[in-house]
C-alpha cells in the first residue's frame, strides 16, 4: 500500500494526470502555474489575496512576465482554477509553496507565510501527496519546520507523503531565461522525495539537478544570491574607489570584461532591490548566528549596498554644488523607481530610499516610471509625472535610478539642466555641456 503511494504518484506525474496545487500566485507562483498548465496539468491556485484571485479569475495578469492571454487561455480551458479557499488543496497530488519570505522589522526571517501555508497543507494532506517548497529560506527549513508539521498528521514522510525543496531562480524581466528553460535544483527529505520532485520538474524543464538533501538545495539558492550581493557590493565599493582615483568604473568594467575567463561583470548602482538580493543572504546570516558563526561577507556586503543611496545623495549634492545650487529647495525628477529595468516591481527598490533622502534634504521630488503609474509612498499614493520638454526644463536635476529601455536618453539630455546618472544610462551621449555626473566616475 505504502509503495503504491510512491509508484502511483510517479505514474500520475509522468502521465500529467496528477493535479497540482500552487500556494501563492505572485512573481514565482503564477509563472510556475502557467508552465504547469501549458505542460498539460490541471492547476489549483490558492492565494489569500482576494484581489489577486479576482484578477486571475477574470483572465488578467498582474505579473510582468506572464501575459494575460496565457492566464485567460487556461481559465477558459478550465485547466487553471485560482481560489482563496484552501480546501481545494485536498484534491491535489502535488502542492507547491511559493509564498513570500520577507525580513521582519529587525531584519530577521519572517516565517509566518510559510508556517501558514504549511498549516493549510497539513489540514488537507493525504497519502500520495508531494509537497514542494520553492520560497527562498534558510537551510533547515524544509526538514525542521515543514516536515514535522506534515508528520504531525500521522502521515509518514518518504512513504505516505513526500517533501522536497526546490529553489526558484526566476529572473523577472529576463528576456532569455524564464521558469521553463532555467535548470532546477531539487533536494528531498528522502531519496524518494527527490525522485518525485525531479520527475515533476522534468515534465516541463530540460534539466533538473538533484542534490543530497533539502538543506543542500536551500543552501544552493543562498549561495547564488549571496554571490550576487557580495559582488554587487564589491563593484559598488570599486565605484567609490574609482571616483577617488579619478577613474571611470564603467570603463574599467568594460575593459575587464574582455577577459574571456575568471571575470564576470557586475555593475554599480544606487543599491540593491527586489525580493531576493537584499533579503535572502540575511536568512543565512540569521541561521548561522544560532550556530555562533558570523557571516562577515554577508554583513559587509549588506552594509555597503544599504549605504549606496546615501552615497548617491552625496554625489547629487556635489553636482548641484559644482553648478552653484544646493539640494535644499531644488527640484529633482527621479527616473525609474522599479528595482531593476523594464519591470514594475518596487519591492526594496533603492530608488525609494534615494527619494526619501532627497525629501529629507529638503528637495522637491517627483518621479517618472513608465512601468509604475502610481506609487505607494509614505502611506499615500503619488502619480508618475508625464515626461515632456516642459517638465524636464522645469526641474533642477534629473536623477536616473533605473535605466528602463523606454527612456529616450538623448532627448532627456537635450532638455535637462543637470543629470545624476547611477547606471551609466547616458553613456553614449556626448556631454559637451558637462551636465552629467555619473556614479563611479569623476565629473570633468
Ligand atoms: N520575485 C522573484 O524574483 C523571486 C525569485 C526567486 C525566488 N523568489 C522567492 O519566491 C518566494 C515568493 O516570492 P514572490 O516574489 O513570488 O512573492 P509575491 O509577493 O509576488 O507573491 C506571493 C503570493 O503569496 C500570497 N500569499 C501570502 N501568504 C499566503 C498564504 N499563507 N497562503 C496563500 N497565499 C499566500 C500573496 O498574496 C502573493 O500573491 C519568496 O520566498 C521569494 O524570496 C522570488
Amino acid at each position: 500500500m505504502k509503495e503504491n503511494n510512491f509508484s502511483e504518484l510517479l505514474k500520475n506525474i509522468d502521465s500529467k494526470s496528477a493535479r497540482i496545487g500552487i500556494i501563492g500566485l505572485g512573481y514565482v507562483g503564477l509563472p510556475l502555474a502557467m508552465e504547469l498548465c501549458n505542460a498539460g496539468f490541471f492547476v489549483d491556485g490558492y492565494d489569500v489575496s482576494e484581489k489577486k484571485v479576482g484578477i486571475l479569475s477574470l483572465g488578467n495578469s498582474d505579473v510582468d512576465d506572464v501575459p494575460a492571454d496565457d492566464v485567460r487561455k487556461n481559465i477558459d480551458k478550465g485547466t487553471f482554477l485560482p481560489s482563496t479557499d484552501s480546501k481545494i488543496l485536498a484534491d491535489d497530488d502535488v502542492v507547491i509553496v511559493c509564498v513570500p519570505t520577507p525580513l521582519s522589522h529587525f531584519k530577521e526571517p519572517d516565517m509566518s507565510f510559510i508556517e501558514s501555508a504549511v498549516e493549510r497543507i497539513a489540514e488537507n494532506a493525504h497519502g500520495g501527496m508531494l509537497v514542494l517548497l520553492e520560497s527562498t529560506t534558510y537551510p533547515g527549513t524544509t526538514a525542521e519546520l515543514v516536515a514535522p508539521k506534515i508528520a504531525d498528521t500521522g502521515l509518514k514522510i518518504g512513504e505516505d507523503v513526500f517533501i522536497a525543496f526546490s529553489p526558484e531562480r526566476v529572473d523577472p524581466g529576463n528576456p532569455q531565461y524564464h521558469t521553463g528553460n532555467t535548470p532546477k535544483v531539487v533536494g528531498g527529505i528522502t531519496s524518494k522525495c527527490t525522485q518525485l520532485a525531479s520527475a515533476l520538474y522534468l515534465t516541463f524543464l530540460d534539466k533538473v539537478i538533484p542534490v543530497s538533501s533539502a538543506a543542500a538545495a536551500e543552501m544552493v539558492k543562498l549561495l547564488e544570491n549571496t554571490f550576487r550581493s557580495v559582488n554587487i557590493a564589491l563593484v559598488n565599493e570599486m565605484a567609490m574607489i574609482c571616483e577617488r582615483l579619478g577613474l571611470n568604473i564603467w570603463e574599467i568594467i568594460g575593459a575587464a570584461s574582455t577577459k574571456p575567463f575568471g571575470f564576470m561583470p557586475f555593475y554599480p548602482g544606487p543599491g540593491v532591490g527586489g525580493h531576493c538580493i537584499p533579503i535572502d543572504p540575511h536568512y543565512l546570516e540569521w541561521k548561522l548566528k544560532s550556530l555562533n558563526f558570523y557571516a562577515h561577507f554577508i554583513e559587509l556586503a549588506g552594509e555597503v549596498n544599504y549605504r549606496m543611496p546615501s552615497y548617491v545623495i552625496e554625489g547629487i549634492v556635489k553636482h548641484l554644488n559644482d553648478n552653484g545650487k544646493h539640494l535644499k529647495g531644488s527640484s529633482a525628477l527621479v527616473l525609474g523607481v522599479a528595482y531593476k529595468p523594464n519591470i514594475s516591481d518596487v519591492r526594496e527598490s533603492p530608488a525609494l530610499e534615494v527619494m526619501r533622502l532627497l525629501v529629507d534634504w529638503g528637495a522637491d521630488v517627483i518621479y517618472n516610471d513608465p512601468y509604475i503609474p502610481v506609487l505607494r509612498w509614505n502611506d499615500d499614493e503619488i502619480q508618475s509625472a508625464e515626461l515632456s520638454d516642459e517638465l524636464l526644463h522645469s526641474v533642477d536635476i534629473v536623477v536616473l535610478t533605473t535605466n528602463h529601455k523606454d527612456y529616450d536618453y538623448q532627448w532627456i539630455y537635450d532638455n535637462t539642466e543637470l543629470i545624476y546618472d547611477t547606471r551609466n544610462a547616458f553613456a553614449g551621449i556626448d556631454d559637451k555641456n558637462g551636465k552629467i555626473a555619473r556614479l563611479g566616475a569623476v565629473n570633468k
